[in-house]
């Protein structure tokens, strides 16, 4: 089987290094890939926003699946144009990535639902969102409905700092059409947690739970990032809290799609934060999370592309996933600057002494290849992955790992799974 995997990140590079590692594949082609990938498999330079030459380029190159790592192409409907030349995608449908497209009918079908996530308002006009938070006491939630690039949440401590926000959505337009709508929401306070479903449109197989470290700088502050970091199993999460977020959040989110009318193939993250009053969804997305994939795939025994077969072809229901009882850290290397200004283009080295060690796996996400050598190329660069047989062995050959690799600014949390230890003490 032939097998293309859309993106150019970490995420992307571990679903391509799973995926290969699977009995059923013959070859797999990345689009466009990174410095990383090139080295490893087939990659094709193209633009992933031109669905129908992205079609053209898979029939041309006989793809018998796609696999879709970020969300821009899935919420512009790559899996109906390229279903509609007959090539199977794992991922939903236009119709359905609207969960992470909008977050006005994400909120909508949760609320409609009895899912539980925070109260929220949902204005089209600026001067009623203005009037509501003047109303309010901060912190603040102010969200931009439709996809900005992870930039359209913000967590506001003050009210100018609401208003400013607001201002950028809907009077500047920052983000465009994406900010027509906003929600304006509670502050919701906890520890976060981030399940991945796999789900064929009725049936679904859970992955197993991760975390997160969604800000710059150590102690979970700064401005938010794609993540900075990331780590499997969750020992704040009890069995019974993961259980009842397979049934009462994911299972009823994907019945409530399949109610009306709108089934959800692909994968679904949910991004969940335990509060004194339970567990509460902060948002869908409609894809792996990144840095999440990262530290869950390597604890993933099954055949990833066998289960993504049967999603593709409804057959989920006879889908079991085995996991690594073994514990994974991901620690995400970045230019410094990131997620602001940065620069790119600065070679890397130590690569090949930090992965020297059978337990640690570097995916690649911003850095290009050029006469063999290694260069940064964006803003989050490296994952550098640890496996340990309890969580502290893990995070030490993630860390020794990350300290043979050097780059000019390079920058990464040195408290990546922190939360985790605490936990562990308790
Ligand atoms: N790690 C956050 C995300 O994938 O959206």
């Amino acid at each position: 089987m032939r097998v293309m995997v859309i993106g150019s990140g970490g995420r992307e590079h571990a679903l391509a290094w799973k995926i290969a590692q699977s009995r059923l594949v013959s070859d797999v082609i990345c689009v466009p890939g990174n410095g990383g990938m090139e080295g490893d498999y087939e990659c094709l330079k193209a633009d992933i926003s031109d669905l129908p030459s992205l079609a053209d380029i898979a029939a041309s190159h006989r793809i018998d699946l796609v696999v879709v790592g970020p969300e821009a192409p899935l919420v512009e409907g790559i899996a109906d144009v390229f279903w509609e030349k007959g090539i199977a995608v794992f991922g939903p449908s236009k119709q359905a990535a609207i969960l992470e497209g909008s977050k006005y009918f994400a909120k909508e079908l949760m609320m409609q639902n009895n899912i539980p996530t925070g109260r929220a308002k949902m204005f089209d006009s600026y001067g009623d969102a203005k009037q509501y938070i003047e109303s309010l006491e901060p912190p603040i939630v102010v969200k931009a409905d439709g996809l900005a690039a992870g930039k359209g949440v913000t967590v506001a401590q003050t009210r100018d700092e609401a208003l400013k926000a607001l201002e950028k959505c809907m009077a500047e337009k920052v983000f465009g059409a994406s900010g027509d709508r906003v929600l304006v929401e509670e502050f919701l306070s906890g520890e976060e947690v981030s399940i991945l479903t796999l789900s064929d449109g009725k049936n679904v197989v859970h992955m197993v739970p991760s975390q997160d470290h969604k800000r710059a700088y150590d102690g979970d502050a700064g401005p938010n990032t794609g993540g900075m970091g990331a780590y499997s199993p969750v020992p704040a999460l009890t069995e019974e809290m993961e259980k009842d977020i397979q049934s009462r959040i994911m299972e009823a989110t994907i019945n409530a799609m399949a109610i009306r009318g709108n089934p959800y193939t692909g994968v679904l993250y949910g991004g969940l934060i335990l509060t004194d009053e339970g567990l509460k969804v902060l948002e869908f997305n409609v894809r792996f999370g990144d840095p999440e994939a990262q530290a869950v795939l390597p604890r993933l025994e099954s055949d990833l592309l066998e289960a993504l077969i049967m999603g593709v072809e409804g057959r989920l229901a006879e889908c079991r996933l085995s996991w690594s009882p073994r514990f994974c850290v991901c620690v995400v290397v970045a230019s410094g600057g990131y997620p602001e200004i940065y620069e790119t283009g600065f070679p890397i080295s130590g690569l090949k002494a930090a992965s020297s060690d059978s337990n640690v796996l570097i995916f690649h996400a911003g850095t290009k290849r050029e006469d063999g050598k290694i260069f940064t190329a964006g803003g989050r660069v490296l994952n550098v992955v640890g496996l340990g047989s309890d969580f502290e062995e893990a995070r030490g050959i993630a860390y020794e790992a990350v300290k043979m690799i050097n780059f000019e600014g390079m920058h990464y949390r040195t408290d990546i799974g922190y939360r985790a230890l605490l936990a562990l003490q308790e």
